[in-house]
């Protein structure tokens, strides 16, 4: 059985575990204050999960979620992640994050700033651009004709297949982008981000399907 790890356990974090737990897999959440203060969500999530410290969900996890503010993405522990594919949801938000030089010039995009800290792994960048009440509720069997999409990036191709194959099995098709130098394609303030799964003010959001953020992506402008 496939164990899903979590660093980082909030909103998107949470969501995408009550998710894998719907299809079956093992998750293991983790936050910054311990996983004492996880006891409620792996109470809800039930048998199939357990808290740890980020470590622990680095080392468990045969694909592992980094789901943190992006400003905390240096303490995302590296070592326990070699050799793993890692999703990577994070958005920079300078308002929240604080300033980063790279990300401000538009040299390098948040997602290759994370695979440069976590140079061991394979990144690939999933989830960052559906608000996470959407993300839980558009989630449809394969083959759904209502079926959502999401964009992905990333390096390694194996890792895409990989991260493909998990979405697919908790509800989603996904759109290949391309490489993580692509990944501003789909984030804050692109036509792919948030608004193609309807408003947030609707909890419940609208069908996007592969077609729709395809094109989305295509239309981003630097
Ligand atoms: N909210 C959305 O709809 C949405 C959608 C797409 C993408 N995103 C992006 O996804 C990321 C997470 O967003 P979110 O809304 O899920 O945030 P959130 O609800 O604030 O959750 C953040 C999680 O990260 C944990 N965390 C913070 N620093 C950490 C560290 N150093 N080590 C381990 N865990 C740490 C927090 O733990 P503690 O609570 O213990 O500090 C918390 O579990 C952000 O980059 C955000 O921009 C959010």
């Amino acid at each position: 059985m496939t164990t899903i790890g979590f660093i980082g356990s909030g909103n998107i974090g949470g969501t995408v575990a009550r998710l894998a737990v719907a299809a079956g897999y093992d998750v293991v959440v983790s936050n910054s204050r311990g996983p004492e203060t996880l006891r409620d969500l792996v109470a809800e999530l039930g048998p199939r999960a357990r808290a740890g410290s980020a470590a622990d969900a680095a080392a468990a996890g045969d694909i592992v979620v980094v789901s943190v503010p992006f400003r905390a993405y240096q303490a995302v522990p590296a070592e326990p992640l070699a050799g793993k594919v890692v999703i990577d949801t994070n958005n920079y938000y300078p308002q929240r994050d604080g300033q980063f030089a790279e990300l401000d010039d538009a040299s390098a995009t948040s997602s290759e700033l994370l695979q440069r800290h976590l140079s061991g792994s394979r990144v690939v960048k999933a989830f960052n651009n559906i608000f996470f009440k959407h993300l839980g509720s558009l989630a449809r069997p394969s083959g759904a004709a209502d079926r959502t999409a999401l964009p992905i990036v990333g390096d390694d191709a194996a890792a895409k297949q990989a991260v493909t194959g998990f979405l697919d099995a908790i509800g989603y098709d996904a759109v290949d982008v391309g490489a993580l130098a692509d990944a501003w394609r789909f984030q804050p303030d692109t036509p792919a981000y948030g608004t193609p799964y309807g408003s947030f003010s609707d909890p419940i959001g609208t069908p996007a399907d592969a077609a729709t953020i395809r094109a989305a992506a295509a239309k981003a402008e630097r």
